[in-house]
Order: C-alpha cells, then structure tokens, then sequence
C-alpha cells in the first residue's frame, strides 16, 4: 500500500497481535516483519526486518497490561523507525494506559499521563493515534498531532440492531462521564440518567443517587473504562433497584483487572460489551455476559485516512 507519504507500513507490538492482524487484513496489507521480544533479563529487543526507509509507518500497540512492559515496546520500536530512516510514523495506540493519572490527584503525585506521552513523543513519534482517551485533553499532552477517535459509531450500530430503542435509557455511572454518555444517548435518540455517586461522610459507604427516572426501562451503562467492575456492578444494582427492567453496558477498554471478570460474571449486568481494543484473556472470552465487538476496521479506515491526508473526523459525523 502507498500513501502521500511514501509506502505504508504496519509493524505491531507484543499487546495485541489480533487485532494488528484484522486491522492488516483489513487494509489489504501484510504486518512489517519484525522481531519485538525479551533478552534474558527482560529487557525489550526489537529489529525490523524489512527496509522501512522513507515509509509512512503505524505502529500498534495498547499500552495495556502489563503497561510498562508494552509501553517500554512501543519506545523501542519507535526508536528502531527513527534510526531506520522512517519518513513518518504513527504511535496507534488503542488503548492509552496510564491515562487516568491525567492531573496531580493530591499533593507531591506525578501526572505519568503527560509523563508518559513526553516519552512517546522524544522516542520520535510523529503522530498518535488513539480511541476514546479518558479525558479529551490529554491531546493536549503531546505536541505532536493526536487524533482521538470514538468508538461510538461501532455501538451504536450494534445498540440499534438489538435494542427496542423506544425502551433504553443511556446513563452515565459517574458525573465525569456525562459528556460522552450524553453523545451516545444523542446518537441513538434516547434520554439519558447520571448515576451520582457520593459518601457523606469519611468511613461511610458510597451513595448511588440516580438522577432520571429510570423505572421501566432498558439502562444502557456507557464508559470508557471497566477495570475492576466495582463502578457497573454497583451501577447496575442501583438501576435495578430504582425500576430499571434491565441493565447492559457498552464500555470501550476492557481492562477488566484482579477479579473483575468473575465480578461481572457473577453480577446482575445482563451483558457487557467492550471492543478489542485490549486483548482479551481466556476468562473474558469465555464469560457468558461479556461480548466484544471489533474495532479494527474502524482504526483500519483512520490509519487509511491518515496516509492518504484524508480527513479522520469526518468518520464521526
Ligand atoms: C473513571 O473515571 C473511569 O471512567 C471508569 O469509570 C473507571 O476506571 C472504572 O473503574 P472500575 O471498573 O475499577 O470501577
């Protein structure tokens, strides 16, 4: 494949080795030969096998678990583009990792987001690529061009194939994630409830106010992030506990730690969908409430995009 900026080329780290595949295929082009593997002592080695001079280059990696292993992969091999004389290259990064740690959350804490996107630009990427950022800004953290895309059309398209639509309620778990409960909810026409969670006092435990009046209907719970489970699980309960018939979630990055899996197996979440953008363990593929829906042509088509100098945001109108 040739763009505007020479060949393309896709080379892939260790995260996610599927999804790198399916986004491959679906641009008609082979993955980079190159080896990304371990010394004996753990450190990350990397050599690119083919003549990547001049090409446009993408890389995809997660930086998911382990984070700082892949994260340490993804500097490597940008380090191995640059000296290899790449024209252009592209941190794809579906899942951005450490991106909750986006501001000084008490006194003498580091902000490892700004932290880690210094990292990624010196290692000399050119451009970041990346899905549903924790909090929009954090484009802001690199200044290089960051392209943050939704995966809102890829459920919404799934939501209006299997929901009765006159019947769902989007709803936010926490007051942080109205804006882009309230996007989903706009897209598919439907009203949208805030889940307030709140402790009174130190020592007690959390209060789950639901702001909207959920009774009767189908509650769609919309996040970026499910890590341990603890916020749709107890999202879920509080739903129910107000009226709502059923509760689903769609949630973009699966990080799904710990027990979570079990967590969401054994809760009254109907169902939970997340995307690939983090590869999912056996447990997760194996959960009987856990479904996950592909992002690789969606980042196939803005990877096409981006070589060709072909707008990404008209993607999302
Ligand atoms: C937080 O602001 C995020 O949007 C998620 O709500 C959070 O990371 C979920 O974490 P957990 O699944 O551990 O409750």
């Amino acid at each position: 494949m040739s763009g505007k900026n020479g060949s393309v080329k896709l080379v892939a780290g260790n995260s996610n080795r599927a999804l790198a595949q399916e986004i491959a295929n679906w641009l008609g082009m082979p993955l980079t030969k190159a080896v990304v593997r371990r010394f004996a002592d753990m450190e990350v080695f990397v050599e690119i096998q083919e003549n990547v001079r001049g090409s446009d280059v993408f890389i995809l990696q997660s930086t998911s678990f382990p984070a700082n292993d892949h994260l340490m992969e993804l500097l490597i091999i940008t380090d191995a583009l640059r000296r290899a004389s790449a024209r252009r290259i592209t941190a794809v990064i579906p899942y951005f990792g450490y991106a909750r740690q986006d501001r000084k959350a008490g006194p003498r804490t580091p902000i490892s987001a700004k932290l880690v996107s210094n990292l990624i630009t010196h290692a000399g990427a050119d451009r970041v690529m990346t899905l549903d950022l924790h909090a929009g800004q954090i484009q802001g953290f690199f200044d290089i061009p960051t392209d943050n895309l939704y995966a809102s059309p890829v459920m919404v398209r799934d939501i209006r194939e299997r929901f009765d639509l006159s019947k769902v309620m989007v709803v936010s778990p926490d007051v942080g994630g109205v804006v882009r409960a309230r996007g989903l909810a706009k897209r598919i026409n439907a009203p949208l409830a805030i889940i307030d969670k709140r402790r009174e006092r130190a020592g007690e435990s959390e209060v789950m106010n639901v702001i909207g009046e959920v009774d009767g209907y189908t509650c769609i719970l919309v996040d970026d992030i499910v890590d341990s489970g603890g916020t749709l699980v107890n999202a879920a309960e509080a739903l129910l506990g107000k009226g709502a018939t059923e509760v689903y979630a769609y949630i973009t990055h699966g990080v799904l730690s710990g027990g979570a899996t079990t967590r969401i197996i054994n809760s009254r979440l109907k169902e939970l969908v997340i995307t690939d953008s983090i590869q999912a363990t056996e447990a997760v593929r194996n959960a009987p409430n856990i479904r996950s829906l592909s992002i690789s042509s969606l980042i196939g088509e803005a990877i096409g995009r981006t070589a060709a100098e072909e707008s990404v945001s008209s993607l999302f109108d």
